[in-house]
């Protein structure tokens, strides 16, 4: 083998065993867009964020902005779908967000207020839970929000390793929303800040008589 090849082998096992999954692609009703296209691209592979104090958390690294990244039009009320790369496999609950930007969603770092639209968590059978790990979730626009531009976000938060800090799998969309209401979202949070050391559901222990969960962040917003 010459050299090359090898290095490349390497590489690409190192990036197997590191291997988590990223949220990279996005869909509105039956129509599915390209890898990244709507979607503010991560420069960290598919690597969580673990720390809470991050800014990181809102968008993931290298989400800050999204000078680079198109705008999806979107209807209030309207199915959407965050796809993963390979199926979410590490156990924890998955949360749909949104946040309006001030002006243009391109230029919007996330540091305003957060509002979330949906949990999905565990189910418990005899202190054994089972969780929702799949390649694809599906939620719709809520009907009563403003029109104007938003982030979309989706989280997953790896709790798998009781004891290790919990992993953040982040993505957030960019969505200028129309035929929408008059609403104020509300509970507000801001990222970083929104989860906390001591969150139940951050500190979890899933495999020791585990019977109940609350999902970090604040409680779902419904129209
Ligand atoms: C968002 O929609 C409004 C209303 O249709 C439009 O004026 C605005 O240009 C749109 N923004 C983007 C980024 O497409």
């Amino acid at each position: 083998m010459k050299l090359t090849t090898i290095l490349a082998a390497l590489t690409l096992s190192a990036a197997d065993v590191s291997g988590h999954y990223i949220f990279q692609q996005f869909s509105l009703g039956s129509k599915k867009f390209g890898v990244y296209e709507h979607i503010r691209k991560n420069t960290n592979y598919n690597s969580p964020v673990t720390s809470l104090s991050s800014n990181d958390l809102r968008c993931n690294v290298g989400g800050n902005s999204g000078a680079s990244t198109t705008v999806l039009s979107v209807q209030a009320g309207e199915s959407f779908t965050f796809f993963s790369d390979v199926a979410v496999y590490h156990q924890g609950p998955i949360s749909l967000y949104m946040s309006k930007a001030p002006g243009s969603v391109n230029d919007y770092d996330g540091s305003g207020d957060w509002f979330k639209i949906y949990d999905w968590g565990p189910t418990f059978n005899g202190g054994q839970s089972s969780w929702p790990m799949r390649n694809s979730y599906q939620y719709t626009i809520p009907k009563c929000i403003k029109n104007g531009e938003y982030l979309l976000r989706i989280q997953q938060l790896g709790i798998h390793n009781p004891g290790s800090p919990p992993q953040f799998y982040i993505s957030c969309a960019q969505v200028n929303v129309t035929g929408g209401g008059n609403a104020s979202p509300s509970p507000t949070v801001k990222i970083p800040g929104a989860f906390k050391a001591s969150d139940p559901g951050y500190v979890a222990n899933i495999y020791n008589n585990f019977n109940s969960y609350t999902v970090p962040g604040p409680a779902v917003f419904n129209c």
